[in-house]
């Protein structure tokens, strides 16, 4: 390994890793090994606009040991060399997790952060209190110490992490599917939601999930679609229900709408070409769009949305892709359109 490469520990969707390797491989990373749920990586030591990975661990090392005390041990020792001369803010996140579908490897993670926290107790009592379990809300780059175990006797870890703001949301019983978990989750990873007063168009709308995310907060929205309503959104007095064909629905020349949604269940490169006809013409501000890849090449059209020249990104001030912990094949656009 050079200087200029490092190694990352990259965690996905378990199931998705098929998808995060060549992503990875498109921003020049190499695979090292891959299992459900993660992919490790030799590669540049730099930030890319990852969409399949949900967070990177980033210029780690592995430790390996047979001993639930061994491992704690090893891991305080890691943890205090990659501190050193470092300040961790009071709720500095220590998150364990594991590789998906290893038969009790649950519980001996358990058995080792419990005895790590205690030697860290032992060592240095005010950052072990001041330690959070939770990862903040949003995406970006975050100090704190950060342990995947890859399998009984091994463990990635590293004090810098990516988030890519994923993660599961709670639900709400009057929300009419669970689709609107992806919404109230698209929100979190931009940093941005509607808010009272300001206007949607929410294109095939129904059941209702992403209209109702948005009333909920205060804003007004036209949900188009010709299926019914259901749930809270049914008559909700802030959602106007059009049944109408999305791809006829094209607001007047000069009419802006404060948010787009779009969760089309269409051919993805069909509901690119609606797409920029919104953003070409500034008929939004911000959007949430979802595309659905099902059995299209998902690297292949990741890269045409994200092409800078490109029919979407040439028009946005920002603009991230994200494959959210409630998606399934499909991913999500969020993001602002660029000023006239
Ligand atoms: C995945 S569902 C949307 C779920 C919705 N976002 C929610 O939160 O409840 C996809 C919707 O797209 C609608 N749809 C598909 N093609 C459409 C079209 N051309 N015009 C309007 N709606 C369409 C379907 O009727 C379906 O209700």
């Amino acid at each position: 390994m050079n200087s200029d490469t490092v190694k990352n520990l990259f965690i996905c969707q378990p199931g998705f890793e098929d998808l995060l390797g060549p992503e990875l491989q498109n921003h020049g990373f190499q695979l090292l090994e891959s299992r459900r749920g993660w992919v490790l990586t030799e590669g540049p030591d730099e930030d890319a606009p990852l969409c399949f990975a949900h967070l990177q661990l980033k210029g780690g090392k592995t430790v390996t040991a047979e001993s639930i005390n061994a491992l704690a041990g090893q891991l305080l020792d890691l943890f205090l060399e990659q501190i050193k001369g470092k300040k961790l803010p009071d709720n500095w996140p220590l998150i364990f997790r594991f590789a998906d579908g290893e038969k009790g490897l649950g519980q001996r993670v358990k058995s080792v952060e419990k005895e790590f926290r205690a030697r860290l107790k032992k060592r240095m009592a005010r950052l072990a209190r001041t330690a959070s379990a939770d990862l903040p809300r949003g995406c970006g780059n975050v100090e704190g110490f950060f342990i995947f175990f890859t399998d009984f006797n091994s463990a990635y870890a590293t004090s810098k992490l990516w988030n890519g703001g994923q993660r599961r949301m709670a639900d709400d019983p009057a929300a009419p599917s669970r689709s609107y978990l992806k919404t109230e989750e698209a929100f979190v990873v931009m940093g941005r939601e509607p808010v009272a007063g300001e206007t949607v168009v929410d294109l095939g709308a129904a059941p209702g999930g992403w209209s109702y995310s948005a009333a909920k907060r205060g804003a007004s929205v036209v949900g188009i679609d010709n299926g019914p309503m259901k749930g809270g959104a049914l008559d909700h007095p802030l959602i106007e229900h059009r049944r109408d064909d999305a791809f006829k629905f094209m607001p007047a020349s000069g009419e802006t709408y404060d948010w787009l949604f779009c969760d089309l269940v269409e051919d993805p490169h069909h509901v690119m070409r609606l797409i920029e006809e919104w953003f070409e013409n500034r008929h939004c501000r911000h959007f949430v769009i979802n595309l659905k890849f099902g059995r299209a090449d998902a690297n292949s059209l990741l890269r045409k949305v994200l092409d800078p020249d490109g029919r979407l990104a040439r028009h946005c001030s920002q603009l991230s892709v994200r494959h959210l912990f409630h998606d399934r094949d499909e991913f999500t656009l969020t993001g602002s359109i660029r000023e006239a």
